[in-house]
């Protein structure tokens, strides 16, 4: 097993795809720091599902609508880094938290887009500056994305447009943190069937088929689709990926 026990912080690591993500580098013999909003239970649930991988798992509660907490969040990482793995420093940051939403552009108003302005662009953006004197050099950053950049979702604008802003600022991440040997990177997923904006794939057979029936795969993604490609990022495999977005999506509307 290469490159065993470093320390991931995953943000939106109770549900869906960072679940996924956290189990998918704990296989690869990692140890993970997961955030939740507010659904602690299922948060726990990681923390075993990790454990079973054979990681070790703490989870932190971390809600990036309101900012004004992140600085006293990056002292519980701090502490949570000493206690729970005997370490200064981190060396994966994935930014996955957030929320769906099919909000039409007629009827948006300033409060959606500030709130997914915080949640997908602001708090990435924050987070990641305060993460930096306690991440190692080396690290590898990884931004959640979404196909909707590509291609558009009526429904999507405010969404996709804080995305869109995610996939710029990691070429400037690449860039700027470069000298120290950090890479950053944008996963960018298609539909995927998770809890995302009220399993709205789940609970809607008909969109589930459209959807399927967009990719030449015939099907929408699964969590299990994306968690291992974001573990293939942290490994020593992808050290010379950098500055890219990879779309991870079947080939969705190719
Ligand atoms: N699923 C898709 O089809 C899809 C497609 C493209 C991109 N993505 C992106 O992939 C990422 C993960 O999505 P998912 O499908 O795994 O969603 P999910 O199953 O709904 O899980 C969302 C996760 O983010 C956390 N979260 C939600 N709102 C938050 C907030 N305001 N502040 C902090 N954390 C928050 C949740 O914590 P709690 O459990 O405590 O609520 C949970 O851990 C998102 O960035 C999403 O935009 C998803």
């Amino acid at each position: 097993m290469e490159n065993t026990h470093k320390i991931a912080l995953v943000t939106g690591g109770s549900r869906g795809l960072g679940r996924d993500m956290a189990i998918s580098l704990a296989r690869k013999g990692h140890n993970v720091i997961i955030t939740y909003a507010g659904n602690k239970a299922e948060a726990d649930n990681t923390i075993k599902l990790v454990e079973e991988a054979g990681g070790k798992c703490a989870a932190l509660q971390l809600e990036l609508k309101d900012l004004s907490g992140l600085d006293k969040f990056i002292v519980s990482v701090k502490t949570t880094l000493k206690e729970k793995f005997n370490a200064e420093k981190f060396d994966f940051l994935i930014n996955n938290a957030g929320m769906g939403g099919s909000i039409p552009f007629t009827t948006a108003t300033e409060k959606d887009f500030d709130e997914f302005l915080n949640v997908h662009f602001k708090g990435v953006y924050f987070l990641t500056q305060k993460s930096l004197p306690i991440l190692n050099d080396g690290a590898r950053i990884i931004n959640l994305s979404t196909g909707t950049t590509r291609f558009t979702n009526p429904g999507y604008s405010i969404y996709a447009s804080m995305k869109g802003g995610i996939e710029v600022f990691t070429k400037y991440l690449a860039k700027e943190l470069g000298a120290r040997g950090i890479n950053a990177n944008v996963v960018a997923p298609g539909p995927v069937e998770t809890d995302f904006n009220n399993a709205t794939i789940r609970n809607n057979p008909q969109l589930k088929t459209a959807l399927s029936n967009l990719s030449p795969l015939g099907r929408v993604g699964q969590a299990d689709d994306i968690g291992s490609v974001v573990a293939f990022l942290c490994s020593e495999d992808a050290k010379w990926i950098n500055g890219q977005r990879i779309e991870v999506s079947g080939g969705i509307n190719v």
